[in-house]
């Protein structure tokens, strides 16, 4: 592999599944709100609605959970619809291809249970349109036919509970966000939740690590369990092989060396992706795409996967002219920052230094 080709599948810090993760995974998910770390103001509202829903003996009304990826959408809801004392029904938007999917999904549905939607703003405008009157009146409206002979019927649906989860709440559309009675928003997790998640995980698999070494791992772990649970048992493998029988700083942080991964849990792509705004953009502001097409990634994954953490650390801003690396990103990599007045001129000022050619 050179320098310009990255497996992306296979990034340690991805916040996408690995097959051979799934066990393990499922292992360390909370069952319940009193097990789930973080999230706090979250979780406290929605014990809440779950509680009163109960009590009036109904279902409990829509759930959009957005936030970026790996922070527990999909361990939320199945904790929801354990609280509830109801069955949970999972799928996609992606994997709905025809209208017929999700009617078969409604149809299939019993009195209370939840429907899981996963990456809901990737469902096709018109099957989404299904879900307006099932959202709002728990009814199916179907066209049976085609033609002069095709005809409408309409099915009544148990009162169920859709929880859509998505990464990007802003590209959904109005109509069907505006359906969604509970919006909660995930937040990237604090260092101290992290390696309160990382002791439970340990703990679960048998493991001992000290205070030292959970919290070493937390602060590498971009604010996502996913990447904490993930680099655990990845820690795990040095201190076996190094015969150690606890998990402690000094392997911790020797494993994450080993794997390229940074005191701040920056990897090579993050580096890389500062690195290309300083020395081809003199540090920003870039647009976007422009910084996709030169790292060579997509810019929806720049924007959901890389930024959301290098923008909490206060390495990256975002302003209406494009991406800037901050001075404390240029310290990081150990390159000096510019001082203001070797700052790049913007295209305007460019254009300024040439006179005006109007
Ligand atoms: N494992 C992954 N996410 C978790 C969380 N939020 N709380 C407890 N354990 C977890």
């Amino acid at each position: 592999m050179n320098e310009t080709e990255f497996d992306f599948e296979n990034r340690i810090i991805s916040t996408e599944y690995h097959a051979s993760d799934a066990e393990v995974e499922l292992s360390l998910r909370p069952r319940s709100l009193d097990e789930y770390i973080g999230q706090s103001k979250a979780k406290e509202n929605l014990k809440i609605y779950i509680d009163a829903a109960r009590m009036r003996g109904e279902s409990l009304d829509h759930v959009l959970l957005y936030g970026p990826p790996g922070l527990g959408k999909t361990t939320l809801s199945n904790i929801i619809a354990a609280e509830m004392g109801v069955n949970i029904h999972i799928t996609s938007g992606p994997s709905i291809e025809k209208k017929g999917d999700l009617a078969a999904l409604l149809t299939n549905l019993s009195e209370g249970d939840v429907l899981f939607i996963d990456e809901i703003h990737r469902m096709s405008r018109s099957i989404e349109e299904i879900l307006y009157p099932a959202m709002e009146d728990y009814v199916l409206d179907l066209i049976l036919g085609n033609g002069p002979s095709a005809r409408s019927i309409r099915i009544d649906l148990p009162r169920f509970t859709l929880i859509g989860a998505t990464t990007r709440a802003g590209q959904l559309t109005t109509p069907l966000r505006d359906r969604f009675g509970v919006l909660l928003k995930l937040e990237l997790y604090t260092v101290d939740e992290l390696a309160t998640i990382v002791r439970r995980s340990a703990g679960i698999l048998g493991m001992t690590i000290t205070e030292d070494g959970a919290k070493e791992l937390a602060s590498r772990s971009r604010g996502t369990p996913r990447i904490a649970n993930r680099l655990l048992k990845r820690v795990r493998d040095f201190a076996q092989v190094a015969g150690k029988e606890e998990i402690d700083q000094e392997i911790t942080a020797y494993a994450l060396g080993k794997l390229e991964i940074d005191e701040l849990g920056l990897d090579n792509i993050d580096r890389r992706m500062l690195e290309t705004i300083i020395k081809f953009y003199n540090g920003g502001p870039v647009g976007l795409e422009t910084l996709a097409a030169t790292v060579g990634e997509e810019a929806i994954t720049l924007e959901d996967v890389y930024e959301p953490y290098l923008m909490q650390i206060g390495f990256l801003s975002r302003t209406p002219r494009g991406r800037c690396v901050t001075a404390p990103a240029y310290h990081h990599l150990g390159l000096p920052a510019p001082t203001p007045t070797q700052a790049a001129p913007t295209p305007g000022e460019q254009l300024a230094l040439f006179g005006d050619e109007e």
